[in-house]
């Protein structure tokens, strides 16, 4: 593969997607969790290139701001006007110090469903069949607007790419066409820039009479056919950018069922290009897994969830949950219906049940808090149990406080516990208590009124009622009528 690494990838990212109809960057929209840049920029980082060169114009504070963020180490060239991809090139290479002394890439920055390996047997083969360019072509159902590739009849080879809106009947019937796509020898590349004229229908420099500059000049041009036309998919609308979408994530979930994963219905599942599986973990439909989420052997997820840079543990189940940045741990039950925000921690065997939502809060192992409560700011050991309907009250209106509970605690249900606030190991705490001061360990906290029982109330009080006459049924005492 080292013999093959490129000297320069460049990436072309320049012009607005007017098409898009948005204010975001077309090459900043996102599928599957990447940006369409983000996907083309991956994909030749998987060639190892000495260089990697966007070449930015429209909007191009907020795409560099975008590839400083999550790309750092590319560079950028500034094109102030897109005057084609020819010029485009020319300025990336000029921000290189020198002429790349071997392969130069060209991409696109609106093709995300280019693969590095794709990139990397078109290097090879132009590697191979040491070509002066290689270009990556893709016979294609509907070839309107894409460059034809016209061969020499006799021989079949290369030998110029001609722009649909130059293109004569005859070469726009043509079916092989220009994905964009193209491995050059530096030199003769940037040589042959210099030769590009602007005498076309657009009055741009097109990086695609490259090739015909290069033929001419007796240098060897060669083709590389894209084995799916798909891949090369260039994004101009949103009807596009949602059809790249669905067929990435076709792509990504067809892996992980390859590699063992059980999709109960592909159709309803989405996940992003950074998600992570072990085997036999299975996804239940209506499920949505983003970001750096981790599925862990024998994990069980849906259905209808959605789980974001949330790593679920081996054996753990997740049932109508949406989490975000939480750890759910080895055998784990989270949901029916619940709510993990950023620093929730389950330990193995916990429970987070129906109606609970947590945040900063890091559960023991074993420990359960089933039903309709909220814990904020927490820590509790393990081998506790909350009661129903418990609220760690973590917010004074000025500052989060925490609350610490200890192992093998039994809390009553209907408890408020307000922070800041220390429970002891084993200790209990009484149904409907208030909990404002910390419970040493083993000892039962009563904190609500004392019940009062005032005998024959309803007699007395409410005369005649229903509730005096079943009273008085089941009492044999006076309905209070005279
Ligand atoms: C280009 C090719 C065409 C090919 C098609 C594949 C040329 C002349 N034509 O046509 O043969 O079939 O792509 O999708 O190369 N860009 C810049 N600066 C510019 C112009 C373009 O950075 O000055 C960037 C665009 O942002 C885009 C890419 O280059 O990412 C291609 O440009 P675009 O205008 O879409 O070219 P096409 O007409 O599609
Ligand atoms: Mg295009």
């Amino acid at each position: 593969m080292s013999a093959n690494r490129p000297a320069a990838v460049v990436v072309l990212a320049a012009g607005e997607g007017t098409r898009m109809k948005s204010k975001t960057p077309k090459v900043l929209h996102e599928i599957a969790g990447r940006s369409l840049v983000g996907h083309v920029v991956s994909a030749a980082r998987e060639l190892e290139p000495e260089h990697l060169v966007v070449v930015v114009g429209h909007a191009r504070e907020q795409v560099t701001a975008h590839l400083d963020a999550h790309y750092a180490g590319t560079r950028t060239a500034v094109q102030y006007e897109q005057n084609g991809t020819g010029h485009a090139v020319r300025i990336a290479l000029e921000e290189l110090e020198q002429t790349p002394d071997g392969t130069v890439v060209v991409v696109c920055g609106d093709t995300p469903l280019l693969s590095g390996e794709t990139l990397r047997g078109l290097a090879a083969t132009h590697t191979a069949d040491a070509n002066a360019v290689t270009v990556l072509t893709a016979e294609v159902p509907d070839a309107t607007g894409y460059g034809r590739i016209v061969r020499d009849e006799a021989t079949g080879a290369v030998t110029a790419i001609v722009e649909h809106k130059d293109a004569s009947e005859a070469q726009r019937a043509v079916k092989e066409i220009n994905s964009g796509v193209f491995a050059f020898d530096g030199r003769l590349l940037a040589d042959a820039l210099g030769k590009v004229r602007t005498d076309n229908s657009q009055g741009e420099e097109y990086l695609t009479d490259v090739l015909s500059i290069l033929r001419e000049a007796g240098h060897r041009v060669g083709a590389s056919p894209a084995g799916d036309h798909r891949e090369i998919l260039g994004i101009n609308n949103r009807v596009q950018l949602a059809e790249a979408r669905t067929l990435l994530n076709r792509h990504l979930l067809e892996r992980a069922m390859t590699a063992g994963v059980t999709v109960v219905d592909p159709s309803s599942v989405l996940v992003d290009v950074t998600v992570t599986f072990e085997r036999d973990a299975v996804i239940h439909p209506g499920t949505q897994l983003l970001g750096t989420t981790h599925l862990g052997e024998d994990a069980e997820v849906g259905p209808n969830s959605r789980l974001k840079d949330t790593r679920v543990g081996r054996g753990a189940r997740v049932d109508n949950t949406v989490a975000d940045s939480a750890v759910i741990g080895d055998g784990a039950l989270a949901g029916p219906f619940a709510y993990l925000r950023p620093g929730t921690t389950l330990g193995p065997k916990a429970k987070a049940g129906t109606y609970v939502e947590m945040k900063n809060a890091t559960i023991g192992e074993g420990t359960k808090v089933p039903h309709l409560s909220y814990v904020g700011d927490a820590t509790i050991g393990d081998f506790t149990n909350i009661g129903a309907a418990s609220v760690f009250v973590n917010y004074d209106g000025e500052a989060k406080h925490h609350t610490t509970i200890g192992s093998h605690c039994r809390t009553g249900s209907d408890n408020m516990f307000v922070a800041p606030i220390t429970i002891g190991d084993g200790a209990y705490t009484a149904a409907g208590s208030v909990i404002t001061k910390d419970v040493p360990a083993g000892s039962l906290a009563v904190a609500r009124g004392q019940q009062r029982n005032i005998e024959g109330w309803v007699a007395r009080k409410r005369p005649g009622s229903a509730a005096a006459q079943a009273a008085q049924s089941t009492t044999g005492a006076s309905t209070g009528e005279s």
